[in-house]
């Protein structure tokens, strides 16, 4: 019984890593929709991964998003030889997020756990034009902004749309473009339709999605069933090499693919 579920899982994650496009994918048994251990579980192959990655690797810095899947990766981090090394950092300035779910927050606690090190980036959510162009032009941040953007590990979550926008208290005019534009997914701070296109965006600095190169490993961390949708809107724009995700998403998935 317990060697054919081991083994239907693979053959779904070969189904999802060929139809995805991606190099790996991992799905967790369970649902987090339902059962919070089951994050931590996809929080501790993430920590793996990581690790795994950083072991042939030079250049030790990892960009990491905000979001609770994120944080629960944080909270699965141990200390390991290449984590001393490493370098933190968030992936992008404020997006509108509480506390908890911030990059910054999130990125301090991995960073600790790992005792590695990190910087963060103190951005405003709210910011004008102007105010967005000087503080650009400010060394401190441009020299923090050039390591964001050579980091070659970017680990990330990604959320359903309308979950976000409310989420981040985004104004009505935000919410009914979104809605409007059948916004399904959110990654970074870009809102998805169902094809993958890009609606709408936060205005923050940090990693925009030209950013995501070929010369980067980038590791979605997202689960349950709720988020399927999102998670297939989103790699649309093939930006992401590994998803790290649980079987209730990966069945929806499998359903409406
Ligand atoms: C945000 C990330 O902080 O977390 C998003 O920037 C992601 O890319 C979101 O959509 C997911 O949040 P959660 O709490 O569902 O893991």
């Amino acid at each position: 019984e317990i060697m054919k579920d081991v083994f239907d899982l693979k053959k779904v994650e070969d189904q999802l890593k060929q139809s995805l496009d991606l190099s790996e994918v991992f799905i967790i048994p369970g649902d987090s929709d339902k059962d919070p251990w089951v994050k931590k579980e996809m929080g501790r192959t993430t920590v793996q991964l990581i690790k795994r990655f950083l072991q042939g690797e030079e250049r030790k810095i990892v960009a990491i998003t905000g979001g609770k899947t994120i944080a629960a990766v944080a909270e699965m981090m141990t200390p390991d030889k290449q984590m001393k090394e490493t370098l933190f950092l968030p992936a992008r300035g404020g997006l509108g997020e509480q506390v908890e779910n911030q990059a910054n927050t999130i990125c301090a606690t991995i960073a600790t756990k790992a005792m590695g090190h990190y910087r963060l980036l103190h951005v405003p959510d709210q910011i004008s034009k102007e105010s967005y162009k000087s503080l650009m032009e400010e060394p401190k941040i441009k020299e923090i902004l050039d390591q964001i953007r050579s980091a070659n590990l970017v680990v990330h979550g990604i959320g359903e749309a309308r979950t976000m926008a409310e989420r981040r208290s985004s104004t009505d005019e935000v919410l009914h473009k979104l809605s409007e534009k059948h916004a399904v997914a959110e990654a970074f701070g870009y809102y998805f339709n169902q094809v993958g296109d890009i609606i709408h965006k936060v205005t923050t600095i940090g990693l925009q999605l030209e950013d995501m190169t070929n010369s980067k490993c980038v590791v979605a961390v997202a689960g349950g069933s709720s988020k399927a949708q999102a998670i297939l809107a989103y790699m649309k724009q093939k930006k992401s090499n590994i998803l790290v995700t649980d079987e209730g998403a990966a069945k929806s998935l499998l359903k409406i693919h």
